[in-house]
């Protein structure tokens, strides 16, 4: 196809970033189909139902739906057939019992898709993979496609954050192009021109080793940022001193910034966790493990997080068996209904293990939790589970529970105790109404 057509684009993979991406690219412009082997979240997804919560996304799929440019399918000739360009979107979770990123999918889809592959096209990964795996790719899209080294690949890092998918897609900060030829800078640009020509976004031209690392390496940075913050409300709760002021502090200096310096529980979700586990187990592979073996103490930092957490609670009740607790949130952070590697559902299961009778409320992520986690017990609202409460932990910092007074609060409950878990509320309003509140890394 002449090069400065508009790409026809297939998007394989549609989960979190696949169909977000795809419903962006539709609506966009772009001819696209998204293309996945589970029917039932391709039928959903075809009929107008976004399988997850993220807003704004529904909206967006009607729309794409409308304009006739969208489709989706389980066939993978079709979208050999189809497809110009073509995006790899599945999941690369951690590998049960290994840090090691789990490539199954995606080896999968590479496999399912290169030999249907009978001309010239562009095969684009956004999945996060370790360094090294396009290289493999590569060599195995040369064996299989029909099309043989007439089909190039490059990679192209995903930096969507949940709760701002749709934002962060159509608006990135950046576009990382790893290629191997100008044909396929041209080709990513074509497959990005509406972004490019709008809004001016830089592109990074690249190899595709340094594609791969901008991605986990951008992650590594915003959890040790994390991890550092916290590791300085632990040597604040030694002292009697306030990591609230010591975090603002640090904001004010432009070169620190106050992003992603917010103390409290910690990381979780489906990237953060597993990005820096899978990564250091790579460099380890590679022999340079002890370059990024602070990734390690990031990790480490952030669990103790959770485990300081429920130690707070015991403190404040003088032990947590037979304890009535309200457990407020279950999503890894607000906006969202993802429980991947929650903390606050292991700050919940933790306390029910030690005998606590936890009730949890989450505002989005209370079906994904009951499902996951039966054994827990769940209410209706965050007022529901506060009855006749010995202690409210604030998990995950949805602004329905920063907007409760402390008052309406205290109608509900046995005793005026707060743990705020995430440093999301007003301490000297709660305790000038009465109540004995308790944050980590404030005295
Ligand atoms: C992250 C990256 O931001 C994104 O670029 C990448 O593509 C995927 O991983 P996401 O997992 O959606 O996105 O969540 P993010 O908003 O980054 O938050 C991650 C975790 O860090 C949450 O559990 C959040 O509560 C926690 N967090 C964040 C803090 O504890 N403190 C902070 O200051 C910021």
């Amino acid at each position: 196809m002449n090069p400065t057509e508009s790409p026809r684009l297939t998007v394989i993979g549609t989960g979190y970033l696949g169909a977000t991406h795809a419903i962006c690219m539709a609506v966009l412009g772009f001819d696209v189909l998204g293309v996945d082997v589970d029917r039932r979240k391709v039928e959903r997804l075809a009929s107008g139902e976004v399988p997850f919560f993220e807003p704004g996304l529904p909206e967006l799929l009607s729309k794409a739906l409308e304009s006739g440019r969208l489709r989706f399918t389980t066939s993978f000739e079709e979208a050999g057939e189809f497809g110009d360009v073509h995006f790899l979107c599945v999941g690369t979770p951690q590998q049960p019992g290994s840090d090691a990123a789990d490539l199954t999918y995606v080896d999968a889809a590479v496999r399912a898709l290169a030999p249907t592959l009978t001309r010239r096209a562009l095969v684009v990964g956004k999945s996060t993979v370790p360094v090294g795996t396009a290289r493999n790719l590569t060599d195995l899209i040369h064996e299989l496609a029909p099309a043989g080294e007439e089909v190039e690949l490059a990679w192209n890092p995903e930096f969507l954050r949940e709760g701002f998918a749709v934002d962060d897609t159509m608006r990135p900060d950046r576009l990382v192009f790893g290629v191997e030829s100008d044909w396929a800078e041209e080709r990513l640009r074509a497959a990005f021109k509406p972004i490019l020509e709008q809004q001016g976004t830089p592109v990074v031209r690249t190899d595709l080793a340094t594609a791969e690392l901008v991605k986990v390496a951008a992650n590594s940075f915003l959890a040790t940022k994390i991890s550092y913050i916290n590791a300085m409300a632990e040597v604040c709760e030694a002292v009697g001193a306030d990591i609230k002021h010591l975090a603002d502090s640090l904001a004010l200096d432009d070169r620190i910034g106050g992003k992603f310096l917010k103390p409290g529980l910690g990381f979780g979700g489906g990237c953060l966790p597993k990005d820096i586990r899978a990564f250091a187990h790579r460099a380890e592979e590679l022999g340079v493990g002890q370059a990024v073996s602070f990734l390690r103490e990031v990790d480490d930092i952030n669990r103790r997080r959770r485990a300081r957490t429920v130690d707070l609670v015991r403190e404040m009740l003088g032990g947590i068996s037979g304890k009535r607790i309200a457990a407020w949130g279950a999503a890894f952070k607000p906006n969202s209904d993802d429980i991947r590697d929650a903390p606050a559902l292991d700050v919940a299961r933790t306390m029910h293990g030690l005998g606590g009778h936890v009730r949890v409320f989450d505002p989005a992520a209370l079906d994904n939790a009951r499902r996951a986690f039966p054994e827990l017990r769940y209410g209706d609202s965050a007022l529901d589970v506060a009855q006749d409460a010995d202690v409210v932990v604030l998990l995950t910092e949805w602004s329905d529970f920063k907007e409760i007074e402390p008052d309406a609060l205290a109608q509900v409950v046995r005793h005026k105790r707060i743990v705020d878990g995430r440093h999301a509320l007003d301490a000297a309003k709660w305790r000038s109404a009465g109540w004995e509140y308790r944050a980590l890394g404030r005295s």
